[in-house]
């Protein structure tokens, strides 16, 4: 039997625990790095839309988007449960992002890339703007959204 996927936006103590555990892990701790803040305050600011993808009733990844203006979001710390990447997961978060987006009226994403990711965001149909920066600005528009899964 498939999975069942959906995009939950954070809420409980327990989805902000789930949300803090995977960002920190798979965008700190698998990277080298120490100091993620779990009170940062953006992850709490009015427009900014901290999101899990829950499968099967738990939560495999996250990403949240910063709605920047009246029609442009950014999408920031996307990850997926280290044990779980390259099945198809990430496309199916972005995917479910982007329709979220949609929702919200906004008309085009941008995303600062890891390096080791924009392959992953040109599968995807993201375009790279400004390559020569530490982390590469690629862009999506969303008119199409709606007709992908
Ligand atoms: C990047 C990430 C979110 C992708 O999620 P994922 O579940 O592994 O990706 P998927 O399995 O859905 O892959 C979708 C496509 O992208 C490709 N892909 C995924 N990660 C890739 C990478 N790092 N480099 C090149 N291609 C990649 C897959 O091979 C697949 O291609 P296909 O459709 O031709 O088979 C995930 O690997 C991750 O959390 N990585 C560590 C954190 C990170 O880099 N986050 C991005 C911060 S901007």
């Amino acid at each position: 039997m498939p999975f069942q996927l959906h995009l939950k936006r954070v809420e409980s103590e327990g989805d902000w625990a789930a949300y803090h555990g995977i960002r920190r892990r798979v965008l700190w701790e698998d990277r080298g790095l120490t100091g993620y803040d779990e009170r940062h305050p953006d992850d709490r600011l009015a427009g900014n839309h901290p999101l899990l993808l829950i499968r099967d009733g738990a939560p495999v990844g996250t990403a949240r988007l910063d709605v920047v203006g009246p029609r442009l979001g950014i999408v920031r710390l996307v990850a997926i449960e280290a044990g779980l990447q390259r099945r198809g997961l990430g496309r199916a978060l972005m995917g479910k992002v982007e329709t979220y987006a949609h929702g919200l009226g906004l008309a085009q994403l941008e995303v600062n890339a890891a390096r080791d990711a924009e392959e992953f965001y040109q599968k995807l149909g993201w375009a790279t703007m400004q390559a020569d920066r530490k982390n590469p600005l690629m862009v999506k528009a969303l008119d199409a959204v709606g007709t992908q899964s």
